[in-house]
């Protein structure tokens, strides 16, 4: 069976599914009849998601959940989270509730430039280009001015367009290095949209400049986008309390304190570890991130890049005791926004932001971080107290029984059994064949 095809895009969606059945699977009414189940029967609606993206042939489903009682500056929030994996909305929920009655979470928007770069390739004297890059200067901003007018309306727009030698790293490689405020807009487009302008401003003016040589006129432009990386587009949040307020039943606050901050340490200085414990965090930060309809790759890669930025890739977060106090925090890239993209599209990213009260960006970037933080928190304290396990398992257990196709009543039975035993996968088959075995 032929598995390439030319024109697929071109094809209806029933016709797009009849290919893919036939090619990939023996059961083609069964993989139709899954792919089918999870199309909505609202047919505008699924037209809208259908329409997000290319090729679509059916939804693919993320559960939403909500985290309340999460305390930030004062406010309190219950935090929309879409993630697949057990036992991250109960740890936010539960870091939430903690530091809820300790003061809460405290934030702080440090600040908000984006960056964004065209890159080109130019042969002759830096000099020269760099006198050019002087003339040519206003010229940018003038030409862009039919795309930045509404922004700088708002407060936004343009901040700075530095001409940068990259010559020593590669030959011939210059850059012009572009700083932008995007305000409640993540600004992909807006961007992208500026230094495509920037780059025929500057491919059109070079060939006017009279001291350039023949050569030099002809600059190459390779690529003109925005960057990921924003390492001034950053918020700080924190928790902090007295190291005996951190007590409770079974745990020790100073005890506890001092081995949480053991634990941030290692994440600190030991890569292995700090890959791991930046996943914690981004269990909650991604999280947020889809429910609000923005581009998860995007801030994964930024924040990993700043996690690195001291050349060894390191902890987001940090922790220390001073006299008395255990102060937890994290300052962390996050572009956001709270406009244009999917934010006014998808129904649920509406409702989602409209829990959050419509925060602006600084507002959702604040919040977002809270997430990454409590994460980190629930984490951390499982690691050094119980172990992860324990509360891992003890919010998979629903998932083993789905497995096994467990009905209703097994459910209830076995998740009462498992209030007073730990969870395992071998614990929850053994439990499971006792009780078919007895029935
Ligand atoms: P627990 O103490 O057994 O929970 O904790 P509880 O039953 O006593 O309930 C206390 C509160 O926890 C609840 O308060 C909820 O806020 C929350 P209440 O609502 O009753 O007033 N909670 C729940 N919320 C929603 N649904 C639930 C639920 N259960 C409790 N079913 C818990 C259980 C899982 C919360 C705890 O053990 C925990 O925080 N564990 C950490 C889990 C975790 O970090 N998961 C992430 C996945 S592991 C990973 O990928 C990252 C990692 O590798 C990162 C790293 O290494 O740093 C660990």
């Amino acid at each position: 069976m032929n598995k390439s095809i030319s024109g697929f895009s071109k094809l209806s969606k029933s016709q797009k599914i009849d290919w893919i059945v036939n090619t990939y699977f023996s059961n083609t009414n069964n993989a139709k009849q899954v792919i089918k189940q999870y199309w909505n029967s609202d047919e505008k609606l699924q037209q809208l998601h259908d329409e997000f993206i290319e090729n679509t042939i059916t939804n693919y489903y993320l559960p939403l959940g909500v985290a309340p009682n999460f305390l930030i500056n004062n406010t309190l929030y219950t935090i929309p989270m879409a993630i697949e994996e057990s036992s991250v909305v109960a740890a936010a929920s539960k870091a939430a509730k903690f530091w809820m009655d300790r003061g809460g979470f405290k934030t702080e928007v440090i600040s908000t430039t984006k960056i964004g770069q065209v890159h080109f390739l130019f042969q002759g004297d830096f000099k020269v280009l760099h006198a050019f890059f002087e003339t040519i200067k206003d010229k940018f901003l003038t030409d862009a001015k039919s795309i930045t007018q509404n922004m700088e309306k708002r407060g936004g727009g343009i901040l700075d367009i530095e001409l940068r030698n990259k010559t020593e790293d590669l030959q011939n490689y210059y850059q012009l290095h572009v700083k932008f405020e995007t305000l409640d807009a993540m600004g992909a487009n807006f961007i992208n949209s500026c230094l495509e302008q920037f780059a025929k401003t500057l491919k059109a003016e070079a060939l006017n400049y009279e001291a350039f040589t023949e050569k030099e006129k002809h600059i190459e432009v390779v690529m003109s986008i925005l960057s990921n990386y924003v390492p001034d587009c950053v918020v700080r949040a924190e928790v902090s309390c007295k190291v005996d307020d951190l007590t409770e039943k079974n745990i020790n606050g100073k005890a506890f304190a001092e081995k949480f901050v053991q634990a941030v340490k290692i994440a600190e200085i030991e890569p292995y570890r700090a890959v791991t414990h930046n996943k914690g965090i981004m269990n909650g930060i991604d999280a947020v991130v889809l429910a609000t309809g923005n581009d998860f790759r995007a801030i994964e890669a930024g924040v990993h890049a700043y996690a690195a930025k001291n050349g060894s890739y390191s902890s987001l977060s940090h922790a220390k005791i001073e006299d008395d106090v255990f102060t937890f925090w994290m300052e962390i890239p996050l572009a956001l926004g709270t406009v244009g993209g999917l934010t006014g599209l998808h129904p649920l990213v509406k409702l989602a932001l409209e829990m959050l009260n419509n925060p602006s960006a600084k507002e959702l970037m604040q919040i977002v971080a809270v997430a990454g933080l409590a994460q980190n928190f629930a984490a951390l304290r499982s690691l050094t107290t119980t172990g992860i396990q324990q509360g891992h398992m003890k919010m998979h257990l629903m998932n083993i029984l789905n497995q096994f196709e467990a009905t209703d009543a097994e459910k209830a039975t076995l998740t009462k059994h498992f209030e007073k035993h730990t969870v395992s996968h071998s614990a929850v088959v053994s439990a499971i064949e006792n009780l078919r075995s007895n029935a």
